[in-house]
């Protein structure tokens, strides 16, 4: 274990200290809140054995060497802990909650790839044909040719979790249609429980991402409006994560952020 691991309030795998969890506590029922810990807990010990811990903070410190702090990573580590308070909000089980958090953190590794991550961080906006856009599109297969080849498994739930982190930085990106398919021809419930995952994890990247303070809109754009708008419409009116319509997850978002912000 490193020194800055396990310093909780200075470090975490999902950047959520001791004090914004006394945040949620005004906000959380006792029993959410003790499973919220019980959660980031484990997630920081199943983090730090399967060497995604080191992945990201090496992602870090990449960023921050050059840009003075870590857009990118603090955009995943974002999304793992709004999917994790998701999950819980949700009422699904802890162990989905988890992997919910886990496969979020990790999504974006291929925006580690210098290239990628250059064009990821120069917030130009790209036309339709742009060749960077293609080079951007690559962080999906990069990130899982990452994570399939750092990640290690000490037991069948890290394998699990590994699996499902490869999976969602894969298919991430991949359209409704793609995602459905992959849904109705999973072998088992633990393959559709993923593909699951994956469509949440898409859900709060997208929504994430459009609501991001750095980025700009004009003056008295509603973001929360026009990112559930996207949201909605890129997975579908009728699609169901967990059996609950996405327009119904988005809504429930501004809350969660908020306690985590
Ligand atoms: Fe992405
Ligand atoms: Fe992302």
């Amino acid at each position: 274990m490193n020194q800055q691991h396990g310093m909780r309030g200075e470090f975490h795998p999902l950047g959520v200290d001791l004090v914004t969890l006394s945040k949620l506590e005004s906000s959380t029922s006792r029993p959410e809140l003790e499973r919220t810990e019980a959660l980031l807990e484990l997630l920081d010990e199943t983090m730090e054995r399967t060497g995604s811990n080191a992945l990201l903070g090496e992602f870090e410190a990449y960023e921050r060497k050059k840009y003075g702090l870590s857009p990118q990573v603090q955009h995943t580590r974002r999304v793992g802990a709004v999917g994790l308070l998701t999950g819980i909000r949700l009422g699904l089980p802890s162990h989905l909650a988890f992997r919910i958090a886990y496969a979020g953190t990790t999504h974006d590794m291929g925006k580690r790839d210098p290239e990628i991550n250059n064009v990821v961080n120069s917030h130009r906006k790209f036309t339709r044909d742009d060749p960077e856009r293609e080079i951007i599109n690559q962080h999906s297969s990069v990130g899982a040719d990452i994570l399939t080849t750092y990640l290690h498994a000490d037991n069948e739930f890290d394998i699990t979790c590994n699996t499902d982190a490869i999976f969602a930085a894969a298919y991430h990106h991949a359209t409704s249609e793609t995602l459905q398919e992959l849904l109705e021809t999973a072998p088992d419930q633990e393959t559709r429980e993923r593909v699951e995952i994956t469509r949440l994890t898409q859900v709060l990247d997208v929504y994430d991402a459009l609501t991001d303070p750095l980025r700009s809109y004009r003056n008295g754009v509603d973001r929360h409006e026009v990112a559930k708008a996207i949201v909605v419409s890129h997975l579908g009116e009728e699609t169901v994560i967990f059996g609950v319509r996405v327009a119904d997850i988005v809504e429930m978002l501004p809350a969660i952020k908020q306690q985590l912000a």
